[in-house]
C-alpha cells in the first residue's frame, strides 16, 4: 500500500510517498527558513502563502522522486493538527482535493503524534522496537513523554508547563544573536570543543520531585541574565549579546544546552523508573540536537533499552512521518472523511 502525505502544519511544505508504513520511497522538504530569517520567527501570514506556492509542486516533486504518478497511491495522509491555522488550511486543502478527486481514503495525522513514530521510519518489520515504549517529543512546539502501548497507543505522562525546550532554544539563539533558525546555530556554537558547560550555573528544573512534566521558561530567563548581566547589576543590565567576546558567548551556549539536556534525562529516567518499557523513542526537531541526542544513547546502554532517533531527515518537519503513521492508524478501521478540520492544539 502507498500513501501519499503531506504535511504544512508549520513552516516546512512537505510530501512523501510511504510503502507499508515504514518505507520511504520519496520525501521532499521545501523550507522556508530563509523566508522567516530576518524577523527571526515565524511569521504565520508568510508562512501560509507559501504553503500555497509550494504545496502542488513539492507534492509533484515526491511522486516523480518515487518514480509513480497519482494512479499509484492508495491513501492520503494529512498533517491536520497541531499548527498554524493558516498553514494547515493549505495541505489540508490538497489532501482533500486529491482524496475527492482520486476516491481515496484520507487520514488525519496528529503531529505529534508522527514527530514520536519517526524512529519507525526506513525500518523493516524485523527490526521495528518492542513495546511498550517510551516515548518522548521534542519539538519547537511541544516537549511531552509518553507510554506506548503500541504505534498508535499512547497515553501522555507529562508535559511543558510552559515553554517547548525548541522555543528555548530559539529564545536562547535569540539572546545570543545567532541567526534563524536558532536550535542548531546554538548546538553548534555550544559543541565548539573548548567550550566550558559549567561557566554558567543555569537552572535544571525538577518541578517536584516526583512529576513527570517539564519547564524551560526559568532557564530562558536565567540564560537572559547570563546574557545582560545580574538583574541586580545596574550597568550591566543592559548588555547585548554583541558587546560579549565570543568565548562568553560559547561558554552561556554551552552552559544552556547542558541544563536543557539534564532536564530532558531527569524527567525521561524518572518516566522509566515509573514505567518500564522495552525502548525509548525519540522524535521532534531538537532530536537533532548533537548532545541530546549522544545523552539519550548513553542512558539506553546504562539502563539496557532499545533507545531509536529518528535520522536527521526525519528529525526536523516532514511528510513521510505523516504518511508512516496514517498507514498504523488505517490498520485499526480509521478513516476520514471532507469534514476533517485544521485544530491548533494537539490531541495527544
Ligand atoms: O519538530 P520541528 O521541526 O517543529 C515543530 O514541530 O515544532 O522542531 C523545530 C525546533 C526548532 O525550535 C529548532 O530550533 C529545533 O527544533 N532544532 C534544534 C536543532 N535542530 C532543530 N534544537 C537544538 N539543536 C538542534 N540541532
Ligand atoms: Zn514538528
Amino acid at each position: 500500500m502507498l500513501t501519499l502525505g503531506i504535511e504544512s502544519s508549520c513552516d516546512e511544505t512537505a510530501a512523501s510517498v510511504v510503502e507499508d508504513g515504514w518505507r520511504v520511497r520519496s520525501s521532499v522538504v521545501a523550507s522556508q527558513n530563509s523566508l522567516h530569517a530576518e524577523y527571526r520567527g515565524v511569521v504565520p501570514e508568510l508562512a501560509g502563502r507559501a504553503h500555497v506556492e509550494k504545496i502542488l509542486p513539492v507534492v509533484r516533486a515526491a511522486l516523480k522522486e518515487a518514480g509513480l504518478s497519482l494512479e499509484d497511491i492508495g491513501m492520503i495522509a494529512v498533517g491536520h493538527r497541531p499548527g498554524l491555522i493558516g498553514s494547515l488550511l493549505v495541505g489540508l486543502t490538497a489532501a482533500k482535493a486529491l482524496a475527492w478527486t482520486r476516491g481515496l481514503p484520507l487520514i488525519g495525522v496528529d503531529h505529534v503524534h508522527a514527530h514520536l513514530c519517526s524512529p519507525l521510519l526506513d525500518v523493516a518489520e524485523g527490526e521495528q522496537p518492542q513495546f511498550p515504549a517510551l516515548g518522548i517529543v521534542v519539538s519547537g512546539g511541544h516537549t511531552s513523554m509518553y507510554r506506548m502501548e503500541s504505534p498508535v497507543g499512547l497515553t501522555r505522562l507529562g508535559a511543558t508547563i510552559d515553554d517547548a525546550i525548541g522555543e528555548a532554544y530559539d529564545k536562547a539563539a535569540t539572546l545570543l544573536d545567532l541567526p534563524f533558525p536558532g536550535g542548531p546555530n546554538l548546538d553548534r556554537l555550544a559543541s565548539e570543543p573548548e567550550a566550558n558547560d559549567r561557566a554558567f550555573e543555569l537552572p535544571i528544573s525538577r518541578i517536584n520531585p516526583t512529576s513527570l512534566d517539564f519547564s524551560f521558561s526559568g532557564l530562558k530567563t536565567a540564560t537572559m541574565m547570563a546574557v545582560r548581566g545580574d538583574p541586580q547589576g545596574r550597568a550591566a543590565q543592559r548588555r547585548q549579546a554583541s558587546e560579549l567576546p565570543h568565548n562568553v558567548r560559547r561558554d552561556i551556549a554551552a552552559s544552556f544546552q547542558r541544563a536543557a539536556v539534564e532536564a530532558v534525562l531527569l524527567k525521561l529516567g524518572r518516566a522509566i523508573d515509573a514505567n518500564p518499557c522495552r525502548s525509548i523513542l525519540v522524535g521532534g526537531g531538537v532530536s537533532a540536537n548533537s548532545r541530546l541526542r549522544a545523552a539519550l544513547l548513553e542512558l539506553g546502554a546504562t539502563r539496557g533499552l532499545d533507545v531509536r532517533l529518528p535520522p536527521m531527515r526525519y528529525c526536523i518537519d516532514n511528510a513521510a512521518m505523516v504518511a508512516g503513521l496514517a498507514f498504523a492508524l488505517r490498520a485499526t478501521g480509521r478513516v476520514d472523511d471532507l469534514t476533517l478540520e485544521p485544530t491548533p492544539t494537539t490531541a495527544c
